[in-house]
Parts: structure tokens; C-alpha cells; sequence
């Protein structure tokens, strides 16, 4: 194990921004714990890295939308005590039409944008709450906060992933434990072509690298930030946004009705 950074473990390591992180992790000085289904394009990516870094990587394949191994990476997360940093990246995207998607495939995003995501967390957190120390970082989307753009069901999923960060980054705030949740945009990935829409029929404009998009979520990592949006160029429209939400907490739960709701005379 690296003496000074320990291990990370990301999900969804074995293409795409997941890789990224995987390479980018390894550069700083951390051993890496790389999931995902396909044990042959891990070994591709582990071997990579650890040629390039020379930092210890394992692979540990998984199909983290099955209960059965699911329930392996947990008990790995909980029994490995030099993890300090999860990434939960691995996630399933849509962009068709409720009419034209089928349930049992939202089923399946759901699990694994959901449940999988919900669960490592839970896996990892008490080990990282005894320590005073670790790091989570959630890959969430901006359809998080714009669930109108693609499929309803990934969009929903997303707004999860950033509502549960919220509460978890709140809930935490005095352990030690820091979280970061990143939502990209658009990016370079097989995601697209896996959801149905290639990327090369979205405008080139509206699309990040994704090792453009992992650097500069690692620098907002560095910097503490929490919610990471980094193709938003103008950050003081979430600032904006948050603070109306902010606004209204603590006006939420009343015992009466407000007066717009009261029947007309
Ligand atoms: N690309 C974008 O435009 C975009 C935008 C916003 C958010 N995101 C989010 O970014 C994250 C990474 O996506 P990406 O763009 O890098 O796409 P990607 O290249 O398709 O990568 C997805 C990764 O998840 C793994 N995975 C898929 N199903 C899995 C399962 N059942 N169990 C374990 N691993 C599984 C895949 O590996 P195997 O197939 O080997 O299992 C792969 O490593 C996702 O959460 C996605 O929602 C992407």
C-alpha cells in the first residue's frame, strides 16, 4: 500500500471517466482497487497504469447490479482497512422516451445507479468515520438538476445520487470525511453509444474529455469543493441556485396551509 495516500477503489474502472480517475489516482500516489464487469479490459487498464505509476492496482471484476456480487464488494469495502478514498462511478445511462424504453432495463439503471452506489457507501463509510478520515467521491450528471434533458428514470437516478451526497456531505461534516459529488456534462465516453445516441451526433461543443473532466474535478477535490459542475462556466449560477434552496430550509414545514392554497371565497 502507498504509505502516505492508501488505496482508492473505483467503480466502473474498466473505460471512461472511471479509467481516467484510475490513471489520474495513481499518478498522485494511491493503489487502486479497480471494479467493473469485464475482467479483461480491468487487466488492460491495471496493467497500464501500474507500468506507468508504478503503484500497486488490483482488479476485483464485478457486476455490481448483481446482489451476489455486490454483496462481495461490500464485504471488501468493509474488510480492507487501508482504503481511504471510493470512487462510485459506475452507472448506466438512457436517453429514450418512457413509451420507448423498457422498464425491466430502468430496473437494471436503477440498481446500479441507486442501489450499488447506496450500498458501497454504506459498506465504507463506519470504517471511514472510525479513522476520522477517507473520501467519497459520487459521479452523479447535471441531469441531476436538469432531469428534463435525456430519460427520466437516469435523470431521477442522478438527483439521488446528488440528494444522498447532499445529506451525506451535511451528515459528515464534523468527522474528518470529506465528499465530493461531480456532475459532468456531455462527455467523450462509450456511455453514449451504450445509451443509445452516439457521441459523435451531439454537437462537438457541448462535449468534454473525459480527462479534462476528471482534472478538473481533481482540483476541485483539492480545493474541498463539494458540488463539482465542470462544464458550468459561470459557477455563480449554482451559487444562485443553491442559495434559493437555502432560502427556503427551515420554511418548509408548516402547521398551517400558505394563503395560496386557501379555496376561493
Ligand atoms: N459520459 C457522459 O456524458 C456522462 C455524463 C454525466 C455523467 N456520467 C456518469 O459517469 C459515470 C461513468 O460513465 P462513463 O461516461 O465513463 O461511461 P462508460 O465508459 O460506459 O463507463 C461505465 C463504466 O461502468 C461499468 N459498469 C457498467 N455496468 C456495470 C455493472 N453492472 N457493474 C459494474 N460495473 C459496471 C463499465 O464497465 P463494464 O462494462 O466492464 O462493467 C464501465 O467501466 C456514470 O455514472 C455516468 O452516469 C457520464
Amino acid at each position: 500500500m502507498s504509505e502516505l495516500l492508501g488505496t482508492a477503489v473505483i467503480t466502473g474502472a474498466s473505460s471512461g471517466i472511471g479509467a481516467v480517475y484510475a490513471d489520474r489516482l495513481a499518478q498522485r500516489g494511491y493503489d487502486l482497487v479497480l471494479v467493473a464487469r469485464s475482467a479483461d479490459k480491468l487487466a488492460e487498464v491495471a496493467g497500464r497504469i501500474s507500468a506507468k505509476t508504478g503503484r500497486k492496482v488490483d482488479v476485483l471484476p464485478a457486476d455490481l447490479g448483481d446482489a451476489a456480487d455486490l454483496a462481495r464488494v461490500e464485504a471488501f469495502l468493509r474488510e480492507t482497512p487501508d482504503i481511504t478514498l471510493l470512487v462510485n462511478n459506475a452507472g448506466l445511462g438512457g436517453a429514450l422516451k418512457l413509451v420507448d424504453s423498457d422498464i425491466d432495463q430502468m430496473t437494471s439503471l436503477i440498481t446500479l445507479n441507486v442501489t450499488a452506489l447506496t450500498r458501497l457507501t454504506y459498506a465504507i463509510v463506519p470504517q471511514f468515520i472510525a479513522r476520522g478520515a477517507g473520501t467519497i467521491v459520487n459521479i452523479a450528471s447535471i441531469v441531476a438538476i436538469n432531469p428534463e434533458a435525456l430519460n427520466g428514470v437516469y435523470g431521477g437516478s442522478k438527483a439521488f445520487v446528488l440528494a444522498f451526497s447532499q445529506n451525506l456531505w451535511h451528515e459528515l461534516a464534523d468527522t474528518g470525511v470529506t465528499v465530493q459529488v461531480v456532475l459532468p456534462g456531455a462527455t467523450a465516453t462509450d456511455f453514449w453509444a451504450i445509451a443509445g445516441v452516439p457521441v459523435e451526433h451531439l454537437p462537438s461543443e457541448i462535449v468534454m474529455r473525459s480527462e479534462d473532466l476528471v482534472d478538473a474535478a481533481l482540483v476541485a477535490l483539492d480545493r474541498g469543493e463539494f458540488v463539482t459542475i465542470p462544464p458550468l462556466q459561470d459557477g455563480t449560477l449554482f451559487d444562485t441556485y443553491e442559495a434559493a434552496r437555502q432560502a427556503m430550509i427551515g420554511k418548509l414545514s408548516t402547521a398551517t396551509p400558505a394563503p395560496r392554497y386557501r379555496k376561493a371565497a
